[in-house]
């Protein structure tokens, strides 16, 4: 049977070579120092995990939840989160729906908006998502570079003025995944006032944004804009925030016409999150300020021995500002592939090529500090120690 048109549109996946590689070398009982996949491996907090057994005991959360748009527990949950963490005002009646995860907002919001034929702004690179739901809506994706020299922030004026006036969607993703990028207030307003000349919807996918290294980066909302929820919808997880990616709990802020949009668009699909997920959610976010840091401070260690690691190799790279992810340039010479699978090859050492996030992440290599098994800078030491013994060097 042939497979729909829309599957058929996907590239294949790219990560194969490397992925067959990884097999083989397990096969062979050589376990790779796995920087790849950007999955947590600390445990969901406690307190987390106590209060989902105690709703899941409670016989209320095992309906459906016929709200549509998530428990009243929850949605205050998160709109006192937004006063607390970046001093802005959601209403929970109508400004914020929870969701499945930010990946299921992201994949709704897109059903939502776009036609075929639409054209959707969406940075290069960046997680496969945004271009792959911009194809299945028969939808164009038009590439926004993000490079090194300017911050890893995509550069409006580049955009040809044709394709911003066909434009009806902006992707953003800050903090960036993969580059480590933070977005300053400043280029939020810069974006809110370009979708509004332009009339666009922004999608700003804040996956990470509790992932950072210093006060003075804590990332901000693009709500924090005045204006901005007439043209923004802003998408979290409590996926990175809590170490809950299994969980498959999150939400979108924006303005009501937005969300609205992206409800009922889910609400066709899916039937909305376990309400006794919500519920633990909901305590998560109460306790985020006794949390948060620990789980900041752990990726600190990391990021830190790593980039010392990668120093010490002769490699040009600044620490990033947040996000659990180190973007490396390649050594001359390579291409992302080529170098990741050297890396893997002789030194044992599994990174994701650049490439593999668009044509712009060519020349880069993406680390993750989500690290399995014992004692992560032991590995990461080895990880570096192996380069070096592989003959990498800058
Ligand atoms: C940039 C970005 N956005 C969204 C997601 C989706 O995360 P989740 O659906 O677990 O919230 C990911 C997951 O890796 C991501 O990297």
């Amino acid at each position: 049977m042939e497979q729909a048109q829309r599957l058929q549109r996907i590239p294949p996946y790219p990560f194969r070579e490397i992925a067959a590689l990884k097999a083989k070398m397990i096969a062979e009982g050589k376990e790779p120092i796995d920087f790849g996949i950007g999955d947590p491996d600390m445990p969901t907090p406690q307190f987390v995990i106590d209060a989902l057994c105690e709703a899941a005991n409670d016989p209320e959360t095992h309906p459906y939840d016929e709200s549509g748009f998530g428990t009243d527990r929850y949605k205050d949950a998160i709109a006192e989160f937004a006063k607390r963490r970046f001093g802005i005002t959601v209403d929970p009646s109508g400004e914020i729906q929870s969701t499945i995860g930010g990946k299921e907002a992201l994949v709704h919001t897109v059903w939502a908006y776009i036609d075929p034929s639409d054209v959707v702004l969406v940075p290069d690179p960046a997680y496969s998502v945004y271009k792959v739901q911009t194809s299945w809506c028969g939808g164009a994706a038009f590439p926004m570079p993000l490079r090194a020299e300017n911050d890893f922030l995509p550069d409006f004026d580049a955009i040809p003025q044709a394709v911003r006036k066909q434009a009806k969607m902006l992707f953003l993703n800050y903090p960036n995944n993969p580059t480590g990028g933070v977005a300053p207030l400043e280029f939020f307003e810069e974006a809110v006032a370009f979708a509004r000349k332009y009339e666009m919807v922004i999608v700003q996918d804040a996956a990470y944004a509790e992932v950072y290294y210093d006060a003075a980066d804590r990332p901000h909302s693009i709500l924090e804009i005045a204006g901005a929820k007439d043209v923004a919808i802003e998408i979290h997880s409590l996926s990175k925030t809590f170490n809950m990616t299994g969980w498959r709990v999150g939400w979108a802020w924006g303005g009501g016409d937005h969300v609205e949009a992206l409800s009922r668009a889910k609400s066709n699909v899916d039937s909305g999150t376990f309400m006794a997920i919500q519920r633990a959610a909901a305590v998560g976010l109460e306790n985020y300020d006794a949390f948060a840091p620990q789980m900041q401070a752990e990726y600190l260690r990391r990021r830190d021995a790593l980039i010392a690691g990668l120093q010490s190799l002769g490699c040009p790279i600044e620490a990033p500002r947040a996000a659990f992810y180190v973007w490396v340039p390649v050594p001359e010479g390579y291409t992302s592939e080529g170098f990741a699978t050297k890396l893997l090859g002789d030194c044992q050492v599994l990174a994701i090529p650049g490439a593999v996030y668009g044509a712009a992440g060519e020349g880069f290599v993406r680390m993750s500090l989500t690290i399995k098994g014992a004692d992560k800078l032991a590995q990461i030491d080895q990880a570096i120690s192996n380069m070096r013994d592989g003959g990498v060097a800058w």
